[in-house]
């Protein structure tokens, strides 16, 4: 055979092999995921700020007691409505929130509740969180001081 010949088979036939591995590789590899609409929340994307950085700074005016975790609560489940969206134990999973895009936060998330300061949760229940579909709170439901006392309660959501 003419070694221009041999040359050739060879390279057809490891070019035949990648192509196979390739097909392989694309048949098991995870599709790619649309963080929005994915049910599997993506860490960075829990992580990115929400609110404006100015709200890091403000500082909770509460007291935090075992009293106050409870009232916070009373008002997650009441006047705050905030359970029909993000879940009677804050998981992100209330009934209104199932077909919002994006999904209600999991305010117990680890991430969540690793990175984010006490001012960006009042700041976004006073607020609202522009364009995410979370709306503004204070004064139209709670007041402020309601607000920082629903925030003790998400505080008292951390695991660890
Ligand atoms: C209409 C449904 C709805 C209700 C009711 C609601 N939220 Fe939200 N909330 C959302 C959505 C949607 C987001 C945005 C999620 C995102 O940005 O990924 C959000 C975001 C948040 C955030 C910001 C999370 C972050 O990553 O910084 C906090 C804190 C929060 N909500 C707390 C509350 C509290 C407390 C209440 C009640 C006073 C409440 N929410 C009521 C839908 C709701």
């Amino acid at each position: 055979m003419h070694p221009l010949r041999i040359f050739a088979t060879v390279f057809a036939m490891i070019a035949g092999l990648w192509l196979l591995a390739n097909s392989i590789m694309s048949l098991t590899s995870a599709p790619e995921v649309d963080v929005l609409s994915s049910s599997v929340p993506n860490p960075d994307e829990i992580a990115r700020p929400r609110v404006p950085e100015e709200a890091q700074s403000l500082k909770n005016p509460m007291t935090a007691s075992p009293e106050m975790i409870v009232e916070g609560r009373e008002i997650y489940l009441g006047s705050g409505n905030c359970y029909v969206c993000h879940g009677n134990e804050a998981k992100g999973d209330g009934e209104a929130g199932a077909l919002l895009n994006p999904k209600p936060s999991d305010l117990t998330d680890p991430t969540f509740q690793r990175v984010r300061k006490d001012g960006e949760i009042f700041w976004a229940i006073k607020n609202g969180v522009p364009t995410r579909g979370m709306f503004s709170y204070v004064p139209r439901m709670i007041t402020e001081e309601q607000a920082w006392k629903v925030v003790v309660y998400i505080r008292s959501l951390r695991s660890v």
